[in-house]
């Protein structure tokens, strides 16, 4: 049987990379995404390469919508020239930034990227990459225990 393919997005570090090296333990095969640390990414896909899994890097910016069709056009190809293959399995929506800022600093522009990366781009690329996940695969969704946080205190607030 193939190997099933996992993408994992925001994977040269921290938690997704974490999970991508935790999938080629279990046997499957990754897609994993940067956004500017290349070289650290290329270590991540040297890793599964030595676990004798198959691993390649792409690079993309959540925060840039109008990129995401360019993205799905080299995920494309990667599954054609990597695995000879149309479609992969399952999706993690990792990538994300932990920063925080005052309100009274938030530029428009800081406000627009926060949601391009963690919303308008998860939707999108998902949106965008059904057509190529095969039947059966799966998207997962990284949030933070945080959201879990606010929606008690709306609870507790309307009640
Ligand atoms: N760690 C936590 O305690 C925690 C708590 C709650 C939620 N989360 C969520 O879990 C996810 C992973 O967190 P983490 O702590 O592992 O993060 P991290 O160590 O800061 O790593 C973030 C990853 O996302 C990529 N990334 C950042 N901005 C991007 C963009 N504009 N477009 C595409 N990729 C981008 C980074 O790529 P480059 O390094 O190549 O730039 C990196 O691979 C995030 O979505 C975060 O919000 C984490």
């Amino acid at each position: 049987m193939a190997p099933k393919i996992a993408l994992v997005t925001g994977a040269s570090r921290g938690l997704g990379k974490d999970m991508a090296l935790n999938l080629a333990k279990k046997g499957l095969d990754v897609i994993l995404t940067y956004n500017t640390n290349k070289i650290e990414a290329e270590k991540v896909v040297s890793e599964i390469v030595q676990m004798k899994r198959k691993a390649v890097a792409l690079q993309v910016d959540m925060a840039n919508i109008k990129s995401l069709d360019s993205f799905i056009g080299q995920i494309a190809s990667a599954l054609k020239s990597n695995w000879n293959a149309d479609k992969f399995d399952f999706l993690i929506n990792n990538a994300g930034t932990g920063a925080t800022i005052p309100i009274s600093q938030v530029t428009e522009e800081a406000f627009d990227n926060l949601l391009n990366i963690h919303y308008k781009g998860v939707y999108f690329l998902t949106h965008k990459a059904i057509p190529i996940i095969n039947d059966h695969g799966g998207v997962i969704f990284i949030s933070s225990g945080t959201t879990v946080f606010v929606f008690l205190v709306i609870l507790f607030i309307l009640q």
